[in-house]
């Protein structure tokens, strides 16, 4: 089996517990649900909850036990998406190959749904960590919440949106793709890591190695912006440019930022060579992320 039908196999798996996880359409309030599963179940690649459970499994611990986590880590993703996508943020119509949530639910709701994943996802990690009694199960929910909060996504995503519009250096654009992009790669790495019961030496290594694997996918993201097309993406491409946001492409043009994705991913393949004999998952994604396209 190749990497790609490996994946697809691992992301039906997931998609099926995650369903499991998320109450069905007829709870009531009726209309959250619905816009909850909308975006949650639109078709995402579920590259974080797949990198949780498989950093999880190398370390020797079991799929079911990092599905609670796996499933809150994309509800957090799937959160973030539906908030990006809002008339306040990028204000954009279409997002895995479909109306963005507030073109389809409204605005208020599709606030009310971000939030309403965002919280639940603590609702199910803390589940589990009271269930499982064990400090391997508080390390992960605490990678998450790090990754998720001010010292990662909501942080990168803050200097994003105060640097619209304004010319920006590489420094600040790398404290945004770490933050915003790289911050929830680490913290999916890293929680799987923990529940597998991994060494703090080993996971600080694979930390090393998530955030070079996460900024050259950020940077992949906005070479696809612009030369990717609606059906590979399922959204309007040339974002960036109509959001006037500094990019890779726009400080280093297309094949400049190709170099730097390509120069990352092999530092990031040397340091998860270098983890334990489990990484060989790690490799090959981390290979086949720099000739994404979608
Ligand atoms: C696409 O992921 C998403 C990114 C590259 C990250 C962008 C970051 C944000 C939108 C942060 C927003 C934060 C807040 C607080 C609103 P993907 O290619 O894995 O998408 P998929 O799940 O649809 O496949
Ligand atoms: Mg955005």
């Amino acid at each position: 089996m190749n990497l790609k039908e490996e994946l697809e196999q691992k992301k039906q798996y997931f998609e099926n517990e995650l369903d499991k996880y998320m109450p069905g359409e007829s709870s009531y309030p009726e209309i959250l649900f619905k816009s909850m599963r909308y975006s949650l179940f639109a078709g995402g690649k579920r590259l974080r909850p797949i990198m949780l459970i498989e950093a999880c499994e190398a370390f020797g611990g079991d799929a079911q036990k990092a599905m609670p986590f796996a499933c809150a880590m994309e509800m957090i993703h799937t959160y973030s998406l539906i908030h990006d996508d809002l008339p306040a943020l990028d204000n954009d119509n279409f997002r895995r190959g479909r109306l963005t949530n507030h073109k389809a639910f409204g605005e208020n709701i599709a606030i009310l749904a971000g939030d309403g994943l965002l919280s639940y996802a603590f609702e199910i990690m803390s589940n589990a960590v009271v269930e499982n009694l064990d400090i391997n199960s508080a390390k992960a929910m605490q990678a998450v919440a790090f990754a998720a909060g001010v010292n990662g996504m909501v942080s990168g995503q803050t200097v994003d949106v105060i640097c619209e519009g304004k010319k920006i250096d590489k420094q600040t654009l790398d404290f945004i793709h770490l933050n915003k992009t790289a911050a929830m790669i680490v913290g999916a790495v890293k929680a799987g890591a923990y529940l597998g019961g991994a060494d703090e030496k080993t996971i600080e290594k694979l930390e090393k190695a998530a955030i070079k694997l996460g900024i050259a996918f950020q940077i992949q993201d906005d070479v696809l912006d612009v030369i990717g097309t609606f059906d590979e993406l399922g959204k309007t491409t040339n974002s960036d440019e109509k959001n006037d946001k500094v990019t890779y492409v726009s400080l280093f043009g297309v094949e400049e930022s190709k170099n730097f994705t390509e120069k990352l991913s092999n530092e990031a393949i040397e340091i998860f060579k270098s983890c334990g004999d489990n990484m060989d998952f790690f490799v090959e994604l981390t290979k086949y992320l720099i000739d994404r396209r979608s």
